[in-house]
């Protein structure tokens, strides 16, 4: 046996207890997989010596049985223990990978939107038609109807339209005068919210992505009005510190609604990972707000030292989506995961909810963001997706021309290109639909002074018009 020399004996004798101490470098999922899984299981994950890992089951079953076959393997067949060769985390990027690739085996449509669907589509409790009420768009982001009638849509690229309804033909004319937005990424013009007396006082709440120094931007709130056809009277009602502006074009939110003379506000983590957690920044929170911008005096955090007075919830990744139950009044807020992770959340004040010390997600180059899903005061989820569904806009139907879809949670997803029904019971979901499948990237969702449910949809493809449809009884 060769000999050692004394000193290097000692030095790893001395090294050993640190490198136990430091966690090992995080190790994409797909490495993972192609070095410790393939040789058995497939380059696919087709099967090959072991099992297919695209079998379906997967994606009924929790992650505890997944988790638990790579952690203690499967002895009486042969799958080893990987239990002592990676870390938790890794372990848990690797379930969120054979949950992605099965999912796509599963759904090869998805990414190919394929027009609308023409004739009756039957659910389980209303039958629909779909009609289109605006085309042409580019991005839209939100819609909002206003009580006469007139249907407002953003457009991700700072664009906003008006759509007029004349003799059951639909028009639509840009409104001039918008403020500069910060046009990167998912940055530009985003939510747009009537105030609650709208009649009265006309106010609408724009959220944007505003231009920074040096090419950054961050979102901000403002409300204006328009008059004919132009953006008037603009104040701003929520600003970020201009410290906080970055060049990161992701994660800005933002949705806002009202509720009792209340306005609550999303605003997104902006790449800053663990920004959410820091209650001095605008980052990663919903807020509340009376509807002039002022901050009310019994918000959660305004006695705490260095906390943004205007926090009403936090730990929060991208909440695209806010919406309120209008038999409860409660609030409820969907977010984009990274990758894995989605969720949709029961708001309640002063609340943490998690993101990035808990998540069901791994960050998009595969490497593991936390081991944890769960933690003692953080809230968990009521619903989430892994694989990402790209959970964006969220909406309580509230019209008459579908009755039993009423007070219903509608929720749509980019990526996966879905329209989901959410039966909501108080703060659980105890029943779920797909409404709609693989016809574009759903972006914002409503109900119609008609009562029939209004529907943007961002089609793929670089030249093919974005459209706004409806969905009409056809019971
Ligand atoms: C030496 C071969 C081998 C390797 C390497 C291997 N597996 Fe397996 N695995 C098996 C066998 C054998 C089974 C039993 C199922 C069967 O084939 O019928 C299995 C089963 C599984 C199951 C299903 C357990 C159940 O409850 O049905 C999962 C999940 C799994 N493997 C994941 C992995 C992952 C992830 C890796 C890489 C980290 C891996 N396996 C590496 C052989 C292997």
């Amino acid at each position: 046996m060769r000999r050692f020399p004394l000193f290097l004996l000692m030095a790893a004798f001395v090294a050993a207890p640190a490198l136990h101490a430091a966690e090992p470098p995080a190790r994409k999922a797909a490495m993972l997989y192609a070095q410790f899984c393939s040789g058995c299981h497939g380059a696919d994950l087709q099967g090959g010596r072991a099992t297919s890992l695209l079998d379906r089951k997967w994606m009924a079953s929790d992650d505890a049985r997944l988790l638990g076959a790579i952690r203690g393997g499967v002895p009486r067949s042969g799958m080893p223990a990987f239990r002592k060769t990676f870390t938790e985390p890794e372990i848990r990027a690797l379930a969120i990978f054979i949950r992605e690739s099965a999912h796509r085996r599963a759904d090869p449509a998805v990414g190919q939107a394929g027009g609308l669907p023409e004739g009756i589509q039957r659910t389980a409790l209303h039958a629909y038609r779909v009609e289109t009420v605006l085309s042409g768009l580019d991005v839209p982001w939100t819609l909002a109807f206003l009580p006469d009638g007139r249907l407002l849509v953003t457009q991700r690229k700072g664009m906003l339209v008006e759509g007029i309804q004349d003799d059951g033909r639909w028009t639509a004319r840009p409104i001039k005068g918008l403020p500069r937005v910060w046009v990167r990424d998912e940055g530009g013009l985003l939510d747009i919210t009537p105030h609650p007396d709208y009649a009265a006082n006309g106010w609408l709440y724009l959220t944007l992505a505003d231009p920074g120094p040096e090419d950054s931007g961050n979102t901000k709130l403002v409300r204006g009005r328009i008059r004919d056809g132009r953006w008037v009277d603009q104040e701003t009602i929520f600003k970020a510190p201009v410290a906080t502006y970055t060049d990161l074009g992701i994660n800005f939110g933002s949705a806002v609604v009202f509720h009792n003379g209340y306005l609550f506000f999303s605003f997104g983590e902006r790449g800053n990972v663990g920004q959410a957690q820091d209650l001095s920044l605008p980052n990663g929170k919903i807020h509340r707000l009376f509807p002039n911008g002022r901050v009310p005096p019994d918000n959660p955090f305004v006695h705490t030292r260095g906390a943004l007075p205007s926090i009403w919830s936090y730990g929060h990744r991208n909440p695209q989506g806010l919406t309120i139950d209008p038999r409860s009044g409660a609030l409820w807020e969907s977010e984009h995961g990274p990758r894995g992770g989605d969720e949709l959340n029961h708001i309640v004040r002063g609340r943490n909810y998690g993101w990035p010390v808990i998540t069901h997600g791994m960050n998009y180059d595969g490497t593991p963001v936390s081991a944890l899903t769960r933690k003692k005061d953080m809230e968990q989820p009521v619903r989430h997706w892994t694989p990402s569904i790209a959970v964006s806009p969220i909406h309580f139907y509230t019209g008459d021309a579908f009755p039993a879809w009423k007070n219903q949670l509608f929720l749509g997803a980019l990526a996966q290109q879905e329209l989901h029904r959410l039966k909501v019971e108080g703060d659980r979901v105890i029943g779920q639909e797909l409404i709609l499948k693989g016809r574009g990237r759903v972006r914002g969702v409503t109900t119609g002074p008609d009562g029939y449910l209004y529907v943007a949809l961002e089609i793929p493809g670089p030249d093919t018009p974005d459209l706004v449809v409806r969905l009409v009884p056809a019971d």
